[in-house]
């Protein structure tokens, strides 16, 4: 071989010939880490949620789903638990969630960019706040932590016949034991929400939730005197048999005594109000992991965004210690990812609300189309600093490892290998090759 030749091999093993934009392929095996296949959970008229389901190529993978959420102005996504930590970040409008943290009740504010984190079992709800405005959040559902099989599953604590609560799962006896109140009563509840598990709640339902569940609770125990007395319902759940019902009191709690105020639960995280992790003129990105937002430390996730300006190039990298999932958010482009024998595992255009996936330790990069920047959005499988290692720019793992081993690997010599290495002088965003035809000729 002559030198030409070892040259264009070194580049594309190291560079991963990202410029390779002509490949059309149209295999399916190029489209292998593409999440595709959304499945419609909730659709009511009052909003839907769609959820990806991610891989289960072997065991060691996270039970992943991404979820998308999307609720219109004054609904309520009803109280209810599921089986799977939650991320949710807020893509557009606003949203009030009222959460289980620990044993209290918390309710706070969200708005566009923040990261919120709710523990698998701790019940909550959200209810758009945006005036007129559309709500859509993404979520991370990670189901390693579901009962029985690879699904997560809602328990819905409030509800009817659409959804039923699980409260109404017991039979009569028990309930009317349990809340003190005529099966008439109970019945009458029973059969009041048939509307799905997203609910406006204007008009004659203009209450907040917590108001909301607090009539339900108050018609559930058939009182019919001022408010419910929620402290007593503390006594009441002992033995931890009715735990639906500290649910429900505690969902209560706060409103209840003002003097106690908002549990001082882990602030939300606000992706777009943080400075970017690292930033030059090609683009920008952020990883948000354990050490600025706690409750990550809980999930064993980590939340990243990235903005690539216009035909620029996140340089290709791994991830030692993740998979990555991502969704792009805006603008168009292409991932590639390589498999670990050196060939082209996917190389696929993607664009607004599509959903990829890396493995771990699998080489990859994204290219913004040059129409404009591209920004996506995702998760990692690990909370703790995911430290990726990048195979081209100024901060490239050969770079540092530059020597006369790693020109033996090659089969050149150092000099010719630091031409090579040192030639691109930009870390992480790299700008866009003036001579594309050039290279893929040579
Ligand atoms: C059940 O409700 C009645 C009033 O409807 C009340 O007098 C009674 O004390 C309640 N019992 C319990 C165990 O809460
Ligand atoms: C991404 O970068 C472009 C400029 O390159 C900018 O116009 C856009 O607002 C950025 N997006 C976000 C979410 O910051
Ligand atoms: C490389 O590995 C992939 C996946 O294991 C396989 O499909 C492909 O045929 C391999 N290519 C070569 C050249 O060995
Ligand atoms: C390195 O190799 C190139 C060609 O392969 C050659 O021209 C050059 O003289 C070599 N340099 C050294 C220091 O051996």
């Amino acid at each position: 071989m002559d030198h030409q030749r070892i040259l264009v091999v070194m580049m594309l093993m190291a560079m991963v010939l990202a410029m390779a934009d002509k490949e059309k392929g149209g295999d399916e095996s190029k489209r292998l880490f593409m999440l595709k296949d959304s499945k419609q959970v909730v659709k009511t008229e009052a909003g839907e949620v769609k959820v990806i389901s991610g891989p289960k190529l072997d065991r060691d993978m996270p039970n992943m789903h991404i979820g998308f959420i999307s609720m219109e102005p004054n609904s309520l996504f009803i109280p209810q638990y599921i089986d799977a930590n939650l991320i949710f970040f807020v893509r557009r409008g606003e949203v009030k969630m009222g959460w289980i943290y620990k044993d209290e009740y918390v309710e706070k504010k969200l708005k566009m960019g923040d990261v919120n984190f709710i523990p698998a079992g701790s019940a909550f709800y959200m209810v758009n706040t945006g005036i007129g405005q559309r709500l859509q959040i993404i979520c991370s559902i990670d189901a390693s932590q579901t009962i029985g099989s690879s699904s997560y599953h809602p328990f819905y604590i409030a509800g009817g016949i659409n959804p039923s609560s699980v409260l109404f799962g017991f039979d009569m006896g028990t309930l009317t034991t349990a809340l003190n109140a005529t099966a008439e009563e109970i019945g009458k509840v029973m059969t009041s929400r048939t509307d799905g598990a997203i609910v406006f709640i204007d008009g004659k339902e203009a209450e907040p939730p917590a108001k909301f569940m607090k009539r339900k609770l108050k018609e559930m125990s058939g009182r019919r005197d001022g408010d419910v007395d929620v402290e007593d319902g503390e006594e009441i759940d002992d033995g931890g048999v009715w735990t639906w019902r500290k649910m429900l009191s505690s969902l209560l709690k706060t409103r209840k005594g003002k003097a106690k105020g908002p549990v001082r639960a882990p602030d939300s995280y606000n992706l777009y109000d943080s400075a970017p992790d690292f930033k030059n003129k090609y683009g920008w990105s952020l990883a948000l992991d354990e050490n600025e937002y706690e409750p990550l430390k809980h999930s064993d996730f980590g939340v990243y965004l990235v903005n690539l300006t216009g035909g620029t190039m996140l340089a290709p990298h791994v991830n030692p210690r993740a998979t990555e999932f991502g969704v792009v958010l805006g603008g168009e482009g292409r991932v590639q990812v390589v498999f670990p024998n050196g060939t082209m595992a996917m190389n696929e255009e993607v664009s607004e609300g599509d959903v990829f996936w890396v493995p771990r330790y699998f080489p990859f990069c994204h290219i913004a189309s040059r129409s404009g920047p591209m920004e996506f959005f995702g998760f990692t499988t690990a909370a703790r600093r995911n430290w990726p290692q990048f195979l081209a720019g100024a901060r490239s793992l050969l770079k540092t490892m530059m020597g006369p081993e790693l020109a033996a690997g090659f089969g050149v010599n150092q000099t010719r290998l630091r031409r090579m290495v040192e030639a691109q002088k930009e870390e992480l965003f790299l700008p866009t090759w003036p001579v594309k035809e050039e290279f893929m000729s040579a």
